[in-house]
């Protein structure tokens, strides 16, 4: 395709179409020139079939100039429901049924249930760049058997921010290494499909209240340091072809209209050239949008013309629109099928295979078991289960909204429970066992409760949602009275409490904690959930996955529990880059479980932290061994945290900057190495307006947690790097009095050259932090014998 000739041969009003949704879910086509239509379509946790069918009416729609309201529809709602199920669907909506699954058919070549895959947060909790990979392919193939060209949210990349956020469990973690280490694999697996990835929302998109229109007012550091580095990644390493840009405004200025962010940020500084789609109604100026950097307004339709106007009137410049042109036909000329392009293709089988592989291996690496009282997991044949609870008889595997997937893939927990048990030995009390009185009981479940081998599993689910937060950490009401009634019950009799966290995220377990024996967390699992959860309970499967997110032990605890979610549609990060483990670390605060916490059934000895050198000045290279020292094998998550002991800038007490999940057979050891760069050691100043790796001393960090305790190995090492804070003439007058050696070497240069040092003195008390070179009674020259004796003598001082 020679985009310049397309463009030139392009009209106004064509051009006016192309930035332009045409449908919910469908880019425009421009037949007379060959350009095809692009699908979009909600992908990050599976084919999102609400947008899918309703797509295909508002394409009829389309064609015939018609309206039959169809998107959105009661009708069409409750077909997708129950697209499985199609008995339970009325005449008129069967017809709809028949309409949809014929054209469904028609893409996808016969029947083929989409799969519904972990989301992001249970993605980042197993610290594994594979399985993330391999679940962005299973999406890429399966976008392709539904024809899609765009799969939007793969990744959603937006920082945990505050625990409430209803699209919370969207997101990978409260740590941006973690992100940015995992996110571009997610785009990489789609991409390798031949599949456009979309990484969403660009940026800061951290809550849901108020999100449409909501001013958030974040800080330079904050935003590079935290918020930007999964787009970034994702753009960086993962070549990702489209960013979706958000809702909210940044620092008063819309996202969608926010050209540093879309612009500099994005295009000039992190070199992306690929498309910017808006978020579904994001483009509240279409001028100012395409101005700064959004190329492409959803969703459809939309009317072209005011852009046709604004070029006309000479609002906007027509070369503005026509660089929006150039990179959609860009993308789509990227997304044609075509010669010498080498895609990854399954066939159905193998797509049915590899889907429910990555969905599997997914949760059963992520999923985290938070607390195993004297050995309740893994079960044994012995054990007898009680499944209690809202998601005792079925888990909930996916969230709603964007995320929602409809599918008949699914898996039991109790079913699998039974396989392994016996169907005997797991049982299940009507109605989630709300009403489960003990004086009801038959005599042998009575006998059961009093003893120590028998379980009672509380799964209880917590759902997410998109366009509304939660209100608080608690468990539903019926799940508060069931554990409470437990709870009672455990005083008495001699069974053991596991409670199995079906959730969007962190909820309240403090409540719960002094009678429960055992927790895992599951998130929202996927379809393969309940065989995953089933495997980590019985000891198939090791447990190895890692919160990637902190459980706080109240919501006052959390950081941003004073600036969530604002006044109004106004929405300060007050607590700046101390998100997560960065503010519970800095205000020494336990929480109730750890960000990179979580158990296993194997223990392991985590040795010999070694450096190829004290002092480094670009790379630094850490080794250290691991022994798996029990009798079964398992996983570690090695996480290295660095910590600045002295540092300019105020910094976290640590940061995540390196991970590795490693496998280990029993008793078998691994040494892993991780090479550093400089860049991991920096931090941004805002004064500066740029990344400094301040000279000094850092220490490295091994830990299986981010707990205190859970630190194995530290190692203290020296940077060398010149920066703005080197010591030099331009060092501020309070770093001169304050470090003996500078502070000495000072006054010998005053006392040489007779000068007053009454002068250092009132500006140390009055104005520290100017520069020397700014009181020095004469000029600094370089010729002169002093200030150049002066000046190698300080440089050379060490930093701490
Ligand atoms: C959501 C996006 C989503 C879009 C299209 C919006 O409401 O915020 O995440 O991709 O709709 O479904």
């Amino acid at each position: 395709m020679d985009i310049n000739e397309i463009v030139n041969e392009m009209t106004l009003e064509e051009k006016a179409k192309l930035v332009n949704g045409s449908t919910f879910f469908g880019m425009a086509a421009i037949e007379r020139l060959g350009i095809k239509r692009l699908q979009l379509l909600d992908g990050g946790t599976g084919m999102n079939f609400e947008q899918l069918f309703g797509d295909y009416y508002s394409q009829i729609e389309e064609e015939t100039n018609s309206t039959n309201g169809m998107m959105g529809s009661t009708i069409l709602t409750h077909v997708i429901e129950n697209y499985y199920y199609p008995d339970r669907l009325d005449e008129e909506e069967k017809e709809v049924y028949r309409w949809i699954k014929e054209r469904l058919e028609r893409q996808t070549g016969g029947d083929y249930a989409p799969g519904c895959f972990p989301p992001g947060i249970l993605l980042g909790a197993t610290f594994q760049k594979q399985v993330v990979r391999e679940v962005g392919e299973s999406l890429g193939a399966e976008a392709r058997l539904f024809g899609v060209d765009i799969l939007l949210g793969t990744p959603n990349v937006n920082i945990h921010r505050d625990p409430l956020n209803g699209r919370l469990f969207e997101g990978y973690s409260e740590d941006p290494c973690l992100v940015a280490e995992l996110a571009p694999e997610m785009v990489k697996g789609v991409q390798n499909f031949g599949i456009a990835a979309n990484v969403k929302h660009f940026a800061a998109n951290n809550q849901e209240t108020n999100r449409v229109g909501i001013n958030e007012t974040i800080s330079e550091r904050a935003l590079k340091e935290i918020y930007l580095p999964g787009f970034r990644a994702c753009v960086e390493k993962g070549q990702v072809k489209t960013v979706m840009s958000a809702y909210n405004a940044i620092n008063g200025v819309p996202c969608t209209e926010n050209s540093w962010l879309l612009t500099e940020e994005l295009r000039n500084n992190w070199g992306f050239d690929g498309m910017v789609v808006s978020d579904w109604g994001a483009v509240y100026h279409p001028v100012e949008a395409l101005e700064a950097g959004n190329d492409l307004a959803m969703p459809g339709p939309i009317d072209g013309t005011p852009i046709v106007e604004a070029v006309k009137s000479g609002r906007l410049k027509e070369d503005v629109l026509n660089l929006a042109v150039k990179r959609i036909l860009k993308l789509i000329d990227d997304c044609k099928p075509a010669e010498g392009k080498e895609h990854k293709i399954y066939n159905r089988e193998q797509l049915f295979f590899a889907t429910t592989k990555a969905a599997y291996d997914a949760a059963v690496e992520g999923i985290v078991l938070l607390k195993n009282r004297e050995n309740l997991f893994p079960l044994k044949k012995e054990n007898h289960v009680f499944l209690v609870g809202s998601a005792a008889n079925q888990l909930l595997e996916c969230g709603s909204g964007s995320a929602g997937i409809t599918t008949n893939r699914t898996s039991s927990l109790s079913e699998s429970l039974r396989e392994f048990l016996g169907a005997d030995n797991v049982w299940m009390p009507e109605n989630c066992g709300y009403d489960w009185e003990f004086q009801d009981m038959e005599p042998n479940q009575k006998r059961l409760l009093e003893k120590e081998t028998t379980c009672i599993l509380a799964v209880v689910k917590v759902g997410g949602m998109e366009g509304n937060d939660r209100e608080n950490l608690a468990l539903d009401k019926q799940d508060v009275m069931l554990l409470q009634k437990m709870g009672k019950w455990k005083e008495q009799y001699a069974f053991r409490l596991g409670l199995v966290l079906n959730v969007c995220g962190p909820v309240d377990t403090t409540p719960y904690e002094a009678f429960t024996d055992g927790i895992f967390v599951c998130f929202l699992p996927g379809m393969e959930g309940g065989h995953a959860l089933s495997d980590l309970m019985t000891g198939k499967r090791t447990p190895s996955g890692k919160l990637p997110l902190t459980f706080p032990k109240k919501y006052e605890d959390t950081p941003t529990c004073l600036n969530f979610p604002g006044d109004g549609y106004e929405v300060h990060y007050g607590e700046g880059i101390y998100v997560g483990y960065r503010y519970y670390d800095k205000k020494k605060i336990l929480p109730a479980y750890s960000f990179g916490f979580g158990l296993s059934y194997t223990t392991f000895e985590v040795e010999e932290l070694v450096v190829d050198t004290d002092v480094f000045t670009e790379k630094l290279q850490v080794e250290v061994t691991i022994t798996n020292t029990g009798t079964i094998p398992g996983a570690e998550v090695l996480q290295l945290y660095i910590s600045d002991p002295y540092s300019t800038l105020p910094k976290p007490v640590k940061e995540l900057k390196a991970f590795e999940k490693v496998y280990l057979q029993a008793g078998e050891t691994k040494a892993v190495s991780f090479t550093l760069k400089k860049e991991q050691f920096a931090s941004y100043d805002t004064d500066y307006h740029m990344w400094i790796a301040e000279e000094g001393y850092y220490d490295i960090l091994i830990a299986t947690s981010s707990r205190e305790k859970d630190i194995r190995q530290r190692k203290r090492v020296y940077l060398e790097n010149q920066t703005p804070y080197s010591y030099g003439m331009t060092s501020t007058i309070k770093v001169f009095y304050e470090e003996e050696a500078l502070k000495e070497r000072l006054k010998d240069l005053w006392m040489s050259k007779h000068w007053d040092w009454q002068i250092i003195e009132s500006n140390y008390q009055y104005t520290p932090n100017r520069k020397l070179v700014e009181v020095l009674p004469e000029p600094w020259k370089q010729e002169d014998v002093d200030f150049a004796s002066f000046q190698k003598f300080i440089e050379n001082v060490k930093k701490r």
